[in-house]
C-alpha cells in the first residue's frame, strides 16, 4: 500500500475501529424488510476528486438506498426543468421537522424541500414519464450514473415499503388536495418506493457524493452526470435540509452538505474535495445512522472538513514580487533601466481570491507605482472566467495609466476567445516579456 492509500486508509479504519462498537439506536421497523438488517454492519468510504477510491469494514454489502435517493432524483429534476420551475413545486426552506411530517406552505401546499417525504414525492412526480422513457427507467439510470455502474431494484424492500407506505400515500393525496400540481403524486408515490429500494454499496455512495462535490462529473469515470449549477444546487440544499430537524446542528458540528437514509446511509461531500459515505443501520430519532454520524462528524473534525473552516492558504498564489534588475542574469548596462519594470509572478489555479492577491501584487510591485509591468503567468495551470476577467480589467487600467503592460503567459490563458493580444502585450517567457518593457523603458 503506498503511503497516500495507507494514510486515508488508516484513518477510515481508525474510525471504523473506534465506533464499531458503538451502541444504541434502531432498526427502521416501519419497513419490515429494514428490520430484518444485520445491526452490526459498518462500511465506510471515501472517493477523491481524482477517482480514488478508500474503504473500511463492509464496503461491499449492498444495502437499499432509501431518502439517500432524494438529492439525486431532485438533481434530475433540476436538470430536467430548471431551477426555477422545479421550485414552482418544491421550496428550498428547511422545515425543522421529520423526514415524513406533513411539512408544506401554508395557502400553497408546496413542500418545504425536495429532501423531506413530502417534497422527495413531488419531485419523483416532476420526473416526465413517457412510453419511450418511463419515470422509473429515467431515475434507476441517473442514480446508476452518479454511482458510475448499474445499479438495481432489491424487490423485497420495495414490496415491504409498498405494503406499508400508507403514510406516505397519504401525504401524496394530502398534497394532491392543497394546490395544482404538474402531475400525479399519487402514482408518483409507487416509484418513490421503488428509487428508495434501489440496492448500493457504501462505495456507491462515496461515488455519488463525489459526483456532486465534483460539480456534477462523476470521478471514477469522468462522465458528466448534471451541469455544474445543477450539482450546487442541490449541495446547498443538503446543507440546509438534507439532514431534516437535525440539519442546522449537523451543519454546525459537521459542517459538510449531507443527506441520511433509513437503512442506516449517509452521504456527505466535501465540495471539489471528495465524497463520503457511512452505512450502519441503527439509527437515531432523526433517522440518521448512530455510527456514521459519529464517523463523518469525527473525520470532518479531524481532517479540518468543515466548509467555515477552509481559509485559502496565504501566499500560495504569487511567488514572486520584485524589478527586473531584481531578477538573475541582468545584462551589462540595463540595471537602470530593469529598475524601472516590475515583475510579478504567480502559480497554480486561478479564481476570485487567487487574482485579488495577483493585482494586490502587480500594485505594490515597481518603485512609485509607475514604470512598466511584468505579470508572469508562466507556472499558472489554470484561470477560470472571474480570474480572467478580473487580470485583464487590471492589465487594462495599468495600460490605461500609462504603464507598459506584459504577460509571460505561454498557453494563452489570459486570452479570450476572439482576442489574440490579450489585455497586455503577450510573450511565452518572463525574460521576453521583460526584454519588450526594458527596451522602451527610461532611465
Ligand atoms: O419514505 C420513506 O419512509 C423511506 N422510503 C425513506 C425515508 C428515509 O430514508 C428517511 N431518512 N432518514
Amino acid at each position: 500500500m503506498s503511503a497516500a492509500t495507507g494514510a486515508v486508509t488508516d484513518a477510515l479504519r481508525e474510525l471504523h475501529t473506534s465506533y464499531a462498537g458503538a451502541d444504541g439506536g434502531e432498526l427502521a421497523g416501519y419497513i419490515p424488510q429494514l428490520a430484518l438488517a444485520d445491526p452490526g454492519a459498518f462500511g465506510l468510504a471515501l472517493i477523491s476528486m481524482d477517482g480514488h477510491r478508500y474503504s473500511a469494514g463492509d464496503a461491499d454489502v449492498p444495502f437499499t438506498v432509501q431518502s439517500v435517493s432524494k438529492p439525486f432524483v431532485y438533481a434530475l429534476a433540476l436538470s430536467l426543468l430548471g431551477l426555477d420551475e422545479v421550485s414552482r413545486w418544491v421550496n428550498a426552506e428547511p422545515s425543522g421537522e421529520a423526514f415524513n411530517a406533513i411539512s408544506l406552505e401554508h395557502g400553497t401546499g408546496r413542500p418545504s424541500n425536495a429532501m423531506v417525504n413530502a417534497g422527495a414525492i413531488v419531485a419523483t412526480a416532476l420526473i416526465p414519464d413517457t412510453p419511450v422513457a418511463p419515470r422509473f427507467g429515467r431515475i434507476l439510470d441517473c442514480l446508476s450514473r452518479f454511482a458510475g455502474r448499474a445499479l438495481d431494484v432489491d424487490e423485497e424492500v420495495y414490496a415491504s415499503e409498498a405494503a406499508t407506505g400508507d403514510r406516505n400515500r397519504a401525504l401524496a393525496y394530502l398534497i394532491r388536495s392543497t394546490g395544482p400540481l404538474p402531475v400525479d403524486p399519487v402514482a408518483a408515490v409507487e416509484t418513490y418506493f421503488r428509487q428508495c429500494a434501489v440496492r448500493v454499496t457504501v462505495l456507491d455512495l462515496a461515488a455519488m457524493a463525489a459526483t456532486l462535490a465534483h460539480g456534477g462529473v462523476n470521478p471514477l469515470n469522468g462522465e458528466r452526470v448534471v451541469s455544474e449549477p445543477v450539482a450546487a444546487q442541490v449541495l446547498t440544499v443538503m446543507a440546509t435540509c438534507g439532514m431534516y430537524d437535525a440539519s442546522g446542528d449537523w451543519l454546525l458540528r459537521v459542517g459538510l452538505p449531507a443527506k441520511s437514509g433509513v437503512s442506516g446511509g449517509v452521504i456527505a461531500a466535501g465540495p471539489a474535495r471528495f465524497g463520503l459515505a457511512a452505512y450502519s443501520p441503527p439509527l437515531d430519532r432523526t433517522g440518521t445512522s448512530v455510527r456514521g454520524r459519529l464517523a463523518i462528524g469525527t473525520l470532518s473534525d479531524r481532517l479540518g472538513l468543515h466548509l467555515m473552516r477552509n481559509p485559502a492558504l496565504p501566499g500560495s498564489t504569487v511567488t514572486l514580487v520584485t524589478t527586473a534588475d531584481d531578477l538573475p542574469a541582468v545584462p551589462a548596462g540595463e540595471r537602470a533601466r530593469r529598475q524601472r519594470v516590475a515583475v510579478a509572478a504567480a502559480q497554480g489555479a486561478l479564481d476570485f481570491t487567487a487574482a485579488e492577491r495577483v493585482l494586490y501584487a502587480l500594485d505594490e510591485a515597481g518603485a512609485g507605482r509607475t514604470g512598466a509591468v511584468v505579470l508572469d503567468l508562466v507556472r499558472v495551470t489554470d484561470i477560470d472566467t472571474v480570474a480572467r476577467a478580473m487580470l485583464r480589467g487590471g492589465l487594462a487600467r495599468l495600460a490605461a495609466d500609462g504603464r507598459r503592460t506584459a504577460v509571460a503567459d505561454p498557453d494563452g490563458r489570459l486570452r479570450e476567445p476572439g482576442d489574440d493580444t490579450g489585455a497586455a502585450r503577450s510573450f511565452a517567457s518572463r525574460e521576453e516579456a521583460v526584454a519588450w518593457c526594458t527596451a522602451t523603458a527610461s532611465g
